[in-house]
Order: structure tokens, then C-alpha cells, then sequence
């Protein structure tokens, strides 16, 4: 592919296997044995709730999800929903782990009002938990991609957030009204089927050629999104997360507007969830 422009070639060795074994862990249930503490952490979603556990050592024990419809823009907007939600999956983990645990982080999108910040922190107190930190989803991404620079792109279902991150905290962020969601609506009119067909044919690897003919445009608009909010800015890397990064060729439609490389870890549906709990790396250290 032909790349003008600012390009910078980073080798970068994600954690993939802590990352896969996340992706088994939310979606078997399966749990891993600890290494000292534990952490719990919540990512509540447009389209999803994800709880997660890791140890001392930031690898993953335990996960959860539940479909959601809590957040939209950046708002919890069904708090009662959202409370249960968290109270379920926190049971869940503990009775799978054998473990009361007594606090847990949330994250929140960049860019949030305090009102809407102190709502998500709310959550947390309302499960019954003691608040550990309050995470920008994009510094969680990078807290579980194990990076502190770069840009974060991260497509999930409401929105297309791009952030830039400098030292592990955020220096600038976009947050876009285009996800996943627009995906499915436009599926499902050019189809002429209902929402939930379009939203699980979207996801069957069967019809993905037919799919992505249909989406394109969407995840193009993504691109251009993420391409006028990085301007000319130099930055070391380019991470694309969240579920709508899953098409085989999404890295290389974002390639093409933004002249950059573009890494998409494995299993991005579940990046910024993993981060949630882990803390800082200068604490880890
Ligand atoms: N295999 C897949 N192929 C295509 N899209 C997928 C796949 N898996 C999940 N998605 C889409 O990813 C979106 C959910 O991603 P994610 O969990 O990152 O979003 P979210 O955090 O709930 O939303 P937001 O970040 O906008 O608040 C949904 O729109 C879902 O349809
Ligand atoms: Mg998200």
C-alpha cells in the first residue's frame, strides 16, 4: 500500500496471549489461579457490561458480560439497569473466584462532564463497592496493550473515540457519533430485515464478504474520523480497539485515510475492558 506522509514503523509486541485468554475467560467463564491481590474492574458500554479480574501481575482470572443498553453518548441514561447489571456480574466473579472483593475501577469516555463522570463512579457505590480508580477507556486500552504513547482509536458500538496518549494520559480526544450500531442500521435497511438479524449477520462469519461490501462506507467514515482528528500530529503508533475493529480489513481501511500503520490487537472487543483493573504501570512496577 502506497503511504505518504508521516510514517513511523514501530515493531510492537502486544500481549496477546493475556489478551486471548481474556476474550476465553468472558465468554466460557473459565477462571485462572492468582498471584497475590486481585482487581476487579467495569466497562459499561453502549453494547456491552464486561467485568474483569486480574492479579498482582496484571494477568487475567476472571471475566464476564452482559448485553447492555445503559449507556448511550457517553451517558448512563438507565441507572437501574446499570446498578443490577454490575451487581450481577460482580456476584458472578465472586462466587466463581471464592472471593468477596471490596473495590473496583470503572471507566468512563475521555472528554465527560464531572456530572456524567461522578454517574459511572455512582455505579460502582451502588453494587456495594468501595471506588479504586476512575479510567479513561482509551488509558485502559493502553494499560492492556502494556503502551503509555501512541493514538488510540477505539470503534465500539455508539461511538468512534480517538484519543492520544502521552505517558499513559490522555492529551487529546474526539469522540464521534458513528459505531457500530450504524453498522447494523444500515445492514439491516439494505437488507430489509429487523435489527437484531442485521446485528447477528453482521457478526456471522458466513455472510462477511456481503457484510463488509455493505459497511465499508461506515467504517470508512470511521477512518476519516480518526484522520481529521490526528491531523498531522506525529505519533508513535496507532492501536485500533473495540468491537467494530473485528472485520479482517479494518486496520488496512484505516491505513488507507490516515497514511499511519495501524495495529489491532487480537480480540479488540475486549481491550479496554482487560485494562480497567490494572493500574498504572509506574505503580506496578
Ligand atoms: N465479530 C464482530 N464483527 C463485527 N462487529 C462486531 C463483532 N463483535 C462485536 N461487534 C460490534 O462491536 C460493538 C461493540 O463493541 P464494544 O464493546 O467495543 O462497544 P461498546 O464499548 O459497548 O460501545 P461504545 O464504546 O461506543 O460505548 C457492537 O456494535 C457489536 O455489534
Ligand atoms: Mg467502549
Amino acid at each position: 500500500m502506497a503511504m505518504t506522509g508521516m510514517v513511523v514503523t514501530t515493531h510492537v509486541e502486544l500481549p496477546e496471549q493475556a489478551i486471548m485468554r481474556f476474550a476465553e475467560q468472558v465468554r466460557t467463564g473459565a477462571i485462572d489461579e492468582p498471584t497475590g491481590q486481585m482487581r476487579l474492574g467495569f466497562d459499561l458500554g453502549t453494547a456491552n457490561i464486561v467485568v474483569a479480574v486480574v492479579d498482582a501481575a496484571n494477568h487475567p482470572i476472571a471475566g464476564g458480560w452482559v448485553h447492555s443498553t445503559v449507556v448511550r453518548d457517553g451517558v448512563v441514561v438507565d441507572w437501574a439497569g446499570a446498578t443490577s447489571a454490575v451487581r450481577a456480574l460482580r456476584a458472578d466473579v465472586e462466587q466463581r473466584l471464592g472471593h468477596e472483593f471490596t473495590k473496583a475501577s470503572i471507566s468512563i469516555p475521555p472528554g465527560i462532564s464531572d456530572g456524567d463522570i461522578q454517574v459511572f463512579a455512582n455505579v460502582i457505590g451502588a453494587a456495594g463497592l468501595d471506588l479504586d480508580e476512575v479510567v479513561d477507556e482509551p488509558v485502559a486500552a493502553a494499560r492492556a496493550m502494556g503502551i503509555t504513547d501512541g493514538a488510540v482509536i477505539d470503534v465500539g458500538a455508539g461511538t468512534t473515540g480517538v484519543s492520544i496518549l502521552e505517558d499513559g494520559k490522555v492529551v487529546l480526544s474526539v469522540d464521534e457519533a458513528t459505531g457500530g450500531h450504524h453498522m447494523t442500521l444500515v445492514l439491516a435497511g439494505s437488507n430489509n430485515i429487523d435489527y437484531d438479524q442485521a446485528e447477528a449477520m453482521k457478526k456471522d462469519p458466513q455472510y462477511r464478504e456481503q457484510v463488509l461490501g455493505t459497511i465499508r462506507p461506515t467504517l470508512d467514515k470511521m477512518a476519516t474520523i480518526a484522520a481529521q482528528a490526528l491531523g498531522s500530529r506525529d505519533v508513535p503508533a496507532v492501536y485500533l480497539v473495540g468491537g467494530s475493529s473485528s472485520f479482517e480489513s479494518a486496520p488496512a481501511i484505516f491505513e488507507a485515510r490516515l497514511h499511519r500503520l495501524v495495529v489491532r490487537p487480537a480480540q479488540s472487543l475486549f481491550i479496554t475492558p482487560l485494562g480497567i483493573p490494572m493500574p498504572a504501570q509506574e505503580e506496578s512496577r
